[in-house]
């Protein structure tokens, strides 16, 4: 298996590039030299990191692609190698977040996140793979979370994705080496990252208010908890490329949640339902 241990003049493409990890990502990618194909389906979100990429990388391309669209995402994989001639990593990282409990979610909720978070890291793997191939020593990187590790009350479609891309990554890595592939697979478990996702989650009025978002002020008690800054993930997830490692953790607070499964896989079920009813959770 040939190792990404220099990404100089690479290709690499990143899904959910118009904020947060994907576009520290982005920058971070581009200091090491490489040429960048960037996807968001947040037009406005992808022009502010191309913007902020001016000057810093070898050369940038943008797609506004919904990952959760099989045919879209084939395309734009197309597209990243007739534009740049050939790609070497793809970063499955757009995502999602919903809350709500179990009751209260609507099957098309589940469908929703499960569309982004779980098909779109499908979509992106499979439309990538062929590329990856090709390109003689590629990778795979999928954005799975410390809640892919550890369940938690009111996120159970969250939950139910981000384990289904630990089980798809930790397979397909599997596959590769059991198939002598050049392409390598990573499965990346942050724990609370400083970014949008908070902001951007769909919330189920029984849990929160009725616009369907969270309140301001439930937004920012729940990043008082996020530690690890955009730019520290990426450099977590870098070197992790270049380690080829198959499991990564970001951040003081996962090590907490991976203790926490190995320690005690079920006890500590009651011990995060006690936390998040003595924050307010229902
Ligand atoms: N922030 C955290 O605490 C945290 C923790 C664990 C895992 N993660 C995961 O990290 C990844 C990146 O999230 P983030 O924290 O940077 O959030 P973010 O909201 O800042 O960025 C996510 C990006 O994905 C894009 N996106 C959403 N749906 C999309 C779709 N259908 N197609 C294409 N792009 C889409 C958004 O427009 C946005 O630009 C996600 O998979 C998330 O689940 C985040």
């Amino acid at each position: 298996m040939k190792l990404l241990h220099d990404l100089d003049d690479k290709v690499a493409a990143v899904t959910g590039a118009g904020s947060g990890i994907g576009r520290a990502l982005a920058l971070r990618l581009a200091q090491d030299g490489c040429r960048l194909a960037l996807a968001d389906v947040d037009a406005d979100g992808l022009a502010e990191t191309e913007r902020l990429l001016a000057g810093r990388a070898r050369a940038v391309t943008t797609a506004v692609v919904d990952v959760a669209d099989e045919a879209a995402v084939l395309a734009w994989a197309d597209a990243v190698v007739a534009d740049h001639g050939r790609v070497n990593l793809i970063v499955n990282n757009a995502g999602v977040a919903l809350s709500g409990t179990v009751a209260s979610l609507s099957t098309d909720d589940y469908r929703w996140i499960m569309g982004v978070n779980f098909w779109g890291v499908v979509h992106g793997t499979k439309a990538f793979l062929p590329h990856l191939e090709r390109s003689g020593a590629g990778h795979v990187v999928n954005i799975s979370s410390v809640f892919g590790l550890t369940a938690q009350p009111l996120m159970s479609g969250y939950n139910a994705s981000k384990y289904a891309v630990r089980g798809f990554t930790e397979s397909l890595r599997q596959d590769l080496e059991l198939t002598g592939s050049c392409v390598s697979a990573t499965c990346v478990h942050p724990g609370g990252i400083k970014t949008n996702i908070a902001r951007s989650a769909r919330v189920h009025p029984s849990v929160a208010n009725a616009t369907g978002k969270p309140s301001d002020a439930a937004a920012r008690e729940l990043e008082k908890s996020f530690l690890t800054s955009p730019a520290k993930a990426a450099d977590v997830i870098v070197d992790a490329v270049r380690k080829d490692k198959r499991r990564v953790l970001v951040g003081p607070d996962a090590r907490v949640f991976d203790a926490m499964a190995r320690l005690t896989p079920a006890g500590y079920q009651r011990l995060v339902t006690g936390v998040v009813r003595s924050r307010g959770g229902k």
